[in-house]
């Protein structure tokens, strides 16, 4: 029987400490792109992918998640008194209709794989998605969309993967893959944060996972790895023992937004295209070049 991915996990328990100070008591997924904080963007890319559970590993100072998808009574009826209908509409349009939200608190930021094994109890014995939401990929069909179509042909896990310079591989996880046509490719090693000279590749994993759930057996039995933390990459590399693993190079333009320099990028490009700044932001941009 073909198995569905109808859950997504969003591990948001993160310290965001490359954020200090905004991010002193509130979560770095809630920082705006132009005026939409990160992690809806990341709900929405899941939704359009078809899945109808989201499930928020949160933690200490990450409250504003539960409040940003719940409904907000006294802001709404103050918008319909005042007859904001636009408005309105865009705020109840914040948690899109037939989706639950599930929040598990992970005590303390033991690291990402710590975060997606707290998912377990409500995943249970089902393929799922995982979505960094500091990672924001731009993308038509969205990436997550593109990613539940080649796990409906393979039915096996799956990781969003790019090229990035071999000076940046000490920031992600490196996959070594049968390389051959235009993707995906079968992983047949990963590595987390090598240096450059020892990474066997320049092929990134980025914040786009579909996991079968044999991966939280494994993350149970997993050391603390680079940085003292309990990493997902060393539960894939073990499911790499077990079942094939694929890399998918997604089609779309990736934002770090957990850097600074990632978040500006983003803010410019969304910025350019938004429906209403945009024309007037583009030509400041432009304004500002001829300086
Ligand atoms: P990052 O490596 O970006 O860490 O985590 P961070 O703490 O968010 O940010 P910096 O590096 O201190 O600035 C990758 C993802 O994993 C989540 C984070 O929220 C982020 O989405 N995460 C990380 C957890 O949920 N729990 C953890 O224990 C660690």
């Amino acid at each position: 029987m073909k198995r569905e991915v109808k859950k997504a996990v969003f591990p948001v328990a993160g310290l965001g400490s490359r954020f200090l100070p905004a991010t002193k008591a509130s979560p770095k997924e809630m920082m705006p792109i132009v005026d939409k904080p990160l992690i809806q963007y990341a709900v929405e890319e899941a939704c359009a992918a078809g899945i109808t559970d989201m499930v928020f590993i949160t933690g200490r100072t990450k409250r504003a998640i539960e409040d940003h998808f719940d409904k907000a009574y006294e802001i709404e009826s103050e918008l319909m008194a005042r007859g904001k209908n636009d408005l309105l509409q865009l705020l109840q349009d914040t948690v899109p209709k037939g989706i639950n939200c599930i929040y598990i608190r992970q005590s303390e930021p033991l690291g990402l794989g710590h975060a997606v094994l707290c998912a377990a109890p409500v995943v249970g014995d089902e393929p799922f998605a995982v979505l960094l939401a500091d990672d924001l990929i731009d993308g038509e069909p969205p990436i997550m969309r593109q990613m539940v179509s080649v796990f409906e042909q393979h039915q096996c896990s799956l990781l969003g993967v790019q090229q990035v310079p071999r000076e940046h591989t000490r920031q992600y996880g490196i996959v070594s893959t049968a390389h051959d046509g235009p993707g995906p490719w079968a992983i047949t090693g990963i590595v987390e944060k090598p240096a450059p000279e020892q990474a066997p590749s320049t092929l990134a994993v980025v914040g786009r996972y579909i996991l079968t759930p044999r991966i939280f057996e494994l993350l149970r039995r997993v050391q603390p790895g680079s940085g003292g933390e309990i990493q997902l990459t060393d539960a894939i590399a073990a499911l790499l023992e077990h079942e094939k693993v694929l890399a998918y190079p997604f089609t779309g333009t990736r934002y770090d937004c957990g850097s600074k320099f990632g978040y500006l990028q983003a803010t410019v490009a969304f910025g350019c295209k938004h429906p209403e700044v945009g024309e007037e932001f583009s030509a400041y941009l432009a304004k500002l070049n001829r300086c």
